[in-house]
């Protein structure tokens, strides 16, 4: 089911300089188990003149007891810095929740590792909540260049075991988030991962060298329409076809995908 919505903005908090986070409030029509981990929603940038597209931005969280939605959006341009300037009780346009998701039903697997790496740990906060109401063993690998890209670790420590590293080793493991011990010293059923594309395709190549099968990745490709029509957001398959990441994606297993690298 998709909504499109002017949504209210019940808080908006700042957890870190150049970074919002918006909780939106949700009408109660909206059957939040329709919001899959890994969707993601395209917003309307309010008073920005030169930015007329939508912009796209992942689920980070869906908050059951307040229906809130959150979003963790870095300020980059036009568009970001219009949602970062919005305040508690403006509406923000909204089409949502769009695209496919994390899979959150694979009955054999048990452990997991979602492995982020900057605004790209936003999708992993949900996903790892939804696994852990289900029982199933989450261990978060998130990653930055200093300690203080790291955001939401209370968060994301309600719902398993949160694997630190940076590159400049102020916090956690130094190096990148394919160095961490964990890879060594724990087995694990299922890898998902968001953030930038080369670290992604690095991830992949480590799940495979560990002999994890399974290996899910959320592509954060440039779009325009969001709906599969522009197919400006497009992906090469496995098969070397053209896939569009907003509606054949955003998650992806990444053998469906012509990363070579990994193999
Ligand atoms: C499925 C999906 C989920 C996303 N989730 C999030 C999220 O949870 N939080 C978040 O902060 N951002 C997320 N992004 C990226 C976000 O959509 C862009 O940063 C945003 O559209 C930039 O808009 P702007 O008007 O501020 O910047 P623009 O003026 O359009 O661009 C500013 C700069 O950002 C670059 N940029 C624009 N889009 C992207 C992109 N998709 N990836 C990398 N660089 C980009 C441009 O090339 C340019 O250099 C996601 C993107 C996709 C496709
Ligand atoms: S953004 Fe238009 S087809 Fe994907």
């Amino acid at each position: 089911m998709k909504y499109s919505h002017s949504l209210v903005v019940a808080a908006v908090e700042r957890p870190r300089e150049g970074y919002v986070l918006l909780k939106l409030r949700l009408p109660a029509e909206v059957s939040l188990s329709d919001i899959e981990p890994g969707q993601f929603v395209e917003l309307l940038a309010p008073r920005a003149p030169h930015t007329f597209l939508r912009r796209p931005i992942s689920v980070n969280f869906v908050d059951y007891a307040d229906r809130t939605l959150w979003l963790l959006i870095h300020e980059v341009g036009e568009g970001t810095r219009a949602f970062s300037a919005l305040s508690p009780g403006d509406k923000l346009d909204c089409v949502y929740a769009l695209g496919h998701g994390f899979p959150i039903d694979l009955p054999e697997a048990e452990s997991y590792l979602l492995v982020g790496g900057g605004v790209g740990t936003a999708p992993l906060l949900y996903y790892g909540s939804l696994l852990h109401e289900q029982g199933r063993k989450v261990t978060f690998l998130l990653g930055g260049r200093r300690s203080v890209d790291l955001m939401q670790l209370d968060d994301f420590g309600r719902y398993g075991r949160v694997c630190l590293t940076t590159e400049d080793g102020s916090t956690g493991e130094r190096g990148f988030v394919t160095a961490h011990s964990v890879w060594a010293t724990e087995h694990f059923d299922v890898v998902a991962t968001c953030g930038p594309k080369p670290m992604m395709m690095a991830v992949a190549a480590k799940a495979a060298e560990v002999g994890i099968d399974s290996c899910y990745a959320s592509l954060e490709n440039l779009m325009a329409c969001g709906l599969g029509a522009c197919l400006c957001c497009v992906e090469k398959n496995a098969d070397g076809h053209n896939v569009c990441v907003c509606k054949e994606g955003p998650v992806f297993n990444v053998r469906q995908l012509s990363w070579q690298s990994y193999k």
